[in-house]
C-alpha cells in the first residue's frame, strides 16, 4: 500500500460527489421497519411520554401513519397489541378479532405494498407482564410454546406477511414453525429476536406496550449482555429451527453481534433500535445538545455497517422523509 505523500486519503473527501462516489453505506427507506402500537377504538392517537412523537393508536389511525409510511418508501411494519384485558396466559393474544389482527386485516386491504410483521410475545397479554406462562414464580417454558404458536397461527390467519418472536424461550422458533405449517400457513416467514438482550434500553418501550413485569426481571430468558459467543448459539439454534431471518436487540449497544452474526451466518439480519436508544436521542435533542437529524442519520448507519440489512426503528418516518 502507498503511503504519504503519493497516498492521500483526503483527496476522495474534498467535495460532497467525490464523498458519495466512494461512499460505501447508505440507507434507503426500503430497509427501515416502523414500530406501531395498536389499541382498541376509533380516532383514538394516545401519546407515549417517555417516546416523544410515537403513539398508541386505534386500526383506523394506525392505518393513515402505514399509508403515509408507504408512501415514503418504508419497507414494512412491526404490530404490538395493547388488549383491552389480560390475564394469566394471555389469551388476547390468539383472539382472532383483537387489535392486531384487526390491523393486519386492515392493513392487508388498505396497504398491501407494506410487508406486515408481527410481534410475538405474551407479555403485553399477560396480568404479571411475563413473556410467557408462569409456574412457582418462574416462566415455564415448555407450557409457552404451545401459547405462542397459537396466537403465531392467529396473526397469520389474518394475513401476517412475517411472525417475529421476541419472547426468548427455548425451541419457540420450530414450535411456531410446526404450527404455522400445520395450519397451512407454509408461506408466512418468521423472523426471529434471536440475539434479544435484557436490559435497561426497553425502558420507555413498556410504557408503550404497558408490559412491565410485575415481579422480578427478564433475565432468566432474555441474554446476558457481556455475552457474545451464545448470542452465536441462539441464532444458529433459530436458523436450524427454522428461522428465516434473525435480529439483533438493542442495535446500538451490540453492533459487534450484528456484524458476527452477519458474517458468520450469511442470513438476513435486523437490527431493532429500540425504545430506549430512541429516546436518549429525542432527549439529547430537545435540550439542544446534539443536532437530531445529524445523529439519528448516523446511528442508523452505524447500524446498516454492522451488518444489518434491516433497521426496525422509531425514527423510520423521520428518517425517511429526509432521504
Ligand atoms: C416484547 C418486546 C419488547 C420489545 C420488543 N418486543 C420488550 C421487552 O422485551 O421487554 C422492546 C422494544 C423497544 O424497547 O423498543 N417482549
Amino acid at each position: 500500500m502507498p503511503s504519504f505523500p503519493s497516498y492521500r486519503p483526503r483527496r476522495l473527501r474534498r467535495t460532497e460527489a467525490l464523498r458519495r462516489l466512494v461512499r460505501e453505506t447508505w440507507l434507503d427507506p426500503s430497509q427501515f421497519v416502523l414500530p406501531l402500537f395498536v389499541r382498541s377504538g376509533a380516532g383514538i392517537r394516545q401519546p407515549i411520554e417517555s417516546m416523544p412523537g410515537v403513539a398508541q393508536t386505534s386500526v383506523d389511525e394506525l392505518v393513515r401513519d402505514a399509508r403515509e409510511a408507504a408512501s415514503l418508501g418504508i419497507g414494512g411494519v412491526l404490530l404490538f397489541g395493547i388488549p383491552d384485558h389480560k390475564d394469566a396466559v394471555g389469551s388476547e393474544a390468539w383472539n382472532d378479532d383483537a387489535p392486531v389482527q384487526q390491523a393486519i386485516r386492515a392493513l392487508k386491504h388498505d396497504v398491501p405494498e407494506l410487508v406486515i410483521i408481527t410481534d410475538v410475545c405474551l407479555c403485553e397479554y399477560t396480568d404479571h407482564g411475563h413473556c410467557g406462562v408462569v409456574r412457582n414464580g418462574d416462566v415455564d417454558n415448555d407450557a409457552t410454546l404451545e401459547l405462542l404458536a397459537k396466537e403465531s397461527v392467529s396473526h397469520a390467519r389474518a394475513g401476517a406477511d412475517i411472525i417475529a418472536p421476541s419472547d426468548m424461550m427455548d425451541g419457540r422458533v420450530r414450535a411456531i414453525r410446526s404450527a404455522l405449517d400445520a395450519e397451512g400457513f407454509s408461506s408466512a416467514a418468521i423472523l426471529s429476536y434471536a440475539a434479544k438482550y435484557a436490559g435497561p434500553f426497553y425502558g420507555p418501550f413498556r410504557e408503550a406496550a404497558e408490559s412491565t413485569p410485575q415481579f422480578g426481571d427478564r433475565r432468566s430468558y432474555q441474554m446476558d449482555a457481556g455475552n457474545s459467543d451464545e448470542a452465536l448459539r441462539e441464532v444458529l439454534l433459530d436458523i436450524e429451527e427454522g428461522a428465516d431471518m434473525v435480529m439483533v436487540k438493542p442495535a446500538g449497544p451490540f453492533l459487534d453481534i450484528i456484524h458476527r452474526v452477519k458474517t458468520e451466518t450469511g442470513y438476513p439480519v435486523a437490527a431493532y433500535q429500540v425504545s430506549g436508544e430512541f429516546a436518549m436521542i429525542q432527549a439529547a435533542a430537545e435540550r439542544g445538545w446534539i443536532d437530531r437529524e445529524r445523529v439519528m442519520m448516523e446511528s442508523l448507519v452505524g447500524i446498516r455497517r454492522a451488518g444489518a440489512q434491516i433497521i426496525l426503528t422509531y425514527f423510520a418516518f423521520d428518517a425517511a422523509a429526509l432521504l
